[in-house]
């Protein structure tokens, strides 16, 4: 099955997809990796390793609608059966989540912490548990159905950087796994439960 990865960002995430896809078995070929922005090292890995790349920037557009089009068109030319968000720093909109099953990790477990700093918002909170959560994306920012979740213990002295680390290792194989079922056999959701066949 193909898949589209989407990155904003150093693209670990994407780089442990890259290297599970190197083995056939794993069943997952990555078609391309698109990005809101140029110059990223995701971008870098994905060319590395031989993968077609494309940017769409919210300011190349009149406006979100545009761009959300053109992002559903450049990832519709590879025929995905996944798009995965692998620390994609832009809210999709309804032509490529209409299009496509999006799924998406995110650093917290979910619903806790949702939003774009949820490292440091599960430190100020003082949680003594965090993790990863994989879902379907849908409308809202990290609302989606869960699909997956890995809980990470908080130390005392973990930093936002040494708290991220270590959810980032385990977010890793979560990703992995997750991506692999679903792009080969596909994500149900009723009444809000995701489920792989
Ligand atoms: C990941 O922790 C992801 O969940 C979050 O940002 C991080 C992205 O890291 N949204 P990378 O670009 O995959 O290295």
């Amino acid at each position: 099955a193909g898949i589209v990865v989407l990155v904003s960002g150093s693209g670990t995430n994407l780089q442990a997809l890259i290297d599970a896809a190197a083995d056939p078995a794993y069943g997952v070929r990555i078609l391309a990796v698109g990005a809101d922005r140029a110059g990223i090292t995701g971008l870098h890995r994905a060319a590395a390793a031989g993968i077609p790349t494309f940017v769409c920037r919210v300011q190349d557009y009149p406006d979100r609608g545009a761009w959300d089009a053109a992002l559903a068109d450049l990832i519709g030319v590879h025929e995905p059966a996944l798009v995965v968000s692998a620390g994609f720093m832009k809210i999709l909109g309804p032509a490529v989540l209409g299009r496509f099953t999006v799924v998406n990790t995110h650093p917290a477990l979910l619903p806790a912490f949702p939003g774009a700093h949820a490292v440091r918002d599960a430190i100020a909170y003082g949680a003594k548990v965090t993790g990863c959560t994989v879902h379907v994306v849908d409308a809202g920012v990290d609302t989606g159905p869960v699909i997956a979740q890995t809980a990470v213990e908080v130390r005392d002295d973990d930093t936002e950087e040494s708290l991220h680390e270590r959810i980032k290792t385990v977010e890793r194989h979560l990703l992995v796994d997750v991506v692999g079922r679903a792009a080969r056999e596909g994500v149900t959701v009723t009444d809000r439960k995701a489920t792989i066949p």
